[in-house]
């Protein structure tokens, strides 16, 4: 495995790769949830490129862009075990300059549930996948469900931005207990890990509803508040949209995605089902 920390070495080695090329961009603390992208990227690819980059601009001022955990010689171990052909930490100078010019969310989609939550995040977001996507110049580049709002806005730059990257999305990666893997979990105590659970449960009783022949959007965000409200510190939102982003007043099979955000202690998680 390479390891590049500068754009010049970085693109000497990737003009040195024959052959297919699946991408995998992180900001690093690797867990399975990761690894399943580049599992999948391995399959499919013949070569496989991983970034670790905590990217400045999509957090927002107060975040934990100080504190988000950093784990260089893990991660490097992990990739390498994983069978990555090259992989990328940029220091934040070999990405961004003075005066950029930036691309922008959509105003709608890109900034309801988390963009409203986190107004800017989306921006930024894009702004380093689309520097991230062109470096890499790869044919496929995979993304988790887990951020299924990051997921769809990425599709929709891809296209919108004539880009010629095939966007690939995985599903959710969960620890047993059901909780959804995240490099954000390793803030929670055990006390509020075991409250974090209600997350997923709200989801998998929002599954079971559907299943059930429950249909109404109310209905089920209803059922999931009930859940949610008496473990979490605060629930941020529950919605059902379709695979545009858009909300739903009825599950449509095939074409929606029940969301949850929500902070237990300061740790603020987000999980979904797609239905
Ligand atoms: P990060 O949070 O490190 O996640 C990197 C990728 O792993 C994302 O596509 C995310 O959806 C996926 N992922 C995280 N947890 C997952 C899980 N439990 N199951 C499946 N996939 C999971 O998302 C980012 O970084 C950044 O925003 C990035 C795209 C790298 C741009 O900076």
């Amino acid at each position: 495995m390479i390891v590049s920390r500068t754009y010049e070495e970085f693109a000497q080695h990737r003009d040195g790769l024959k052959g297919s090329i699946g991408f995998v961009p992180t900001m690093g603390a690797l867990h399975e949830g990761h690894l399943s992208l580049i599992r999948r990227a391995r399959e499919e690819n013949e070569n496989v490129i991983v970034s670790i980059f905590v990217n400045p601009t999509q957090f927002l001022a107060g975040e934990d862009l100080d504190k988000y955990p950093r784990r260089e010689e893990a991660d490097r171990r992990i990739c390498e075990l994983a069978g990555v052909d090259l992989l990328y930490m940029p220091g934040v100078d070999q990405i961004y300059g003075a005066d950029e010019l930036c691309i922008g969310a959509p105003k709608l989609r890109g900034y309801i549930l988390e963009g409203a939550r986190r107004p800017g995040h989306f921006d930024g977001m894009l702004q380093v996948v689309m520097k991230l996507l062109n470096l890499s110049r790869a044919d496929r580049a995979y993304f988790g469900k887990k951020d299924a709002q990051q997921l769809i806005l990425i599709e929709q730059m891809v296209r919108d931005y004539f880009m010629t990257v095939n966007v690939v999305g995985c599903e959710i990666v969960r620890d047993p207990d059901g909780l959804a893997l995240s490099s954000r979990n390793v803030y929670l105590s055990e006390e509020q890990r075991r409250r974090a659970l209600s997350l997923s449960r709200a989801l998998k009783r929002a599954g079971k509803l559907v299943q059930s022949g429950e249909m109404a959007s109310a209905k089920i965000l209803a059922a999931m508040e009930a859940i949610l409200l008496p473990e979490v510190d605060e629930l941020e939102y529950v919605a059902v949209v379709d695979r545009a982003f858009r909300p739903l007043e009825r599950i449509e099979t095939g074409n929606s995605i029940v969301l949850v955000a929500a902070k237990v202690g300061t740790t603020r998680l987000i999980d979904n089902l797609w239905v």
